[in-house]
């Protein structure tokens, strides 16, 4: 079984996902990039299988970023259309496997109204459900998120709704105050960076980096990164005493 190197009993509760070198990969083949995005969609569904398979409780990818708005018109317009039909295609698989889908992200007056309504009808419809949750973060940003919160932090403060301002404060309001720190990170194509995702909630994630690139990334690719996670010694900013064993000559 390909889960065989991973302690099942030690899963990461939360893993979050930059999927990342669909463009690479696409060019590698002589295609147009947005063939690379297309290929993304059985690595992302792959992994998902792979993440119900190993018991991941919440899964959030990186489908869309703040500056990704700065890529050519037709693949921002391409990203935006084939993440509907995304949704559109395969939320009804998603719902069978009791997967709820959510979102995060900033929604702005460039976020097309059809694409915002197809993600509140897929969270509507998946709300109930409880054995995974599939996180999409679109048109999301770190920096964007953090400002949006310090906002509401700000005008709840002086409307009196507000004393404390501390980490607390700010967790209550950033787009999904339910969702739990996250515990391993993946990039795949070999960027080692945080491209925005996640400044709050990766906090202490432990981070893993693949050179493989998104659209070969498969279930075996997340066990295996579930593997290296595993052998990570977590600290949180405590001390830890080993007892290392020194063999006498
Ligand atoms: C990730 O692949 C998908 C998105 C950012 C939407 P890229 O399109 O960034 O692929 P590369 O990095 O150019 O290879
Ligand atoms: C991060 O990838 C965003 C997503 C995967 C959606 P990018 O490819 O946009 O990141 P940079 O520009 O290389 O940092
Ligand atoms: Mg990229």
């Amino acid at each position: 079984m390909y889960t065989s190197n991973v302690d099942l009993d030690r899963v990461p509760a939360h893993v979050a996902i930059i999927m990342d070198g669909n463009g690479r990969w696409a060019n590698a083949r002589g295609l147009s990039r947005n063939a690379g995005h297309e290929a993304g969609e059985q690595a992302l569904f792959d992994t998902i299988e792979g993440a119900l398979e190993l018991g991941v409780s919440e899964l959030t990818v990186y489908a869309f970023s703040t500056e990704n708005w700065r890529r050519p018109q037709d693949e921002v317009r391409f990203l935006l259309e084939f993440n509907e039909s995304l949704l559109l295609r395969r939320l009804d698989e998603l719902d069978e496997r009791d997967v709820r889908v959510t979102f995060i992200g900033r929604r702005e007056r460039r976020v097309p109204r059809r694409l915002i309504r197809r993600m509140d009808e897929s969270m509507a419809k998946t709300a109930r459900n409880t054995t995974m949750t599939l996180r999409i973060a679109f048109n999301y940003g770190g920096q964007a998120e953090l400002v949006d919160a310090a906002r509401r932090v700000a005008e709840d403060h002086a409307a009196g709704r507000l004393k404390r301002i501390d980490d607390r404060a700010i967790a209550a309001r950033l787009y999904d105050p339910d969702m739990p720190p996250v515990d391993l990170l993946i990039r795949t194509s070999g960027e080692q960076r945080l491209s925005n995702y996640l400044l709050w909630q990766a906090a202490y994630a432990e981070l893993v980096f693949t050179e493989t690139l998104w659209p070969d990334f498969t279930r075996m690719d997340l066990a295996q990164a579930v593997h290296e996670y595993q052998a990570r010694d977590r600290r949180f900013g405590k001390a830890v005493d080993k007892v290392i064993t020194v063999r006498s000559q």
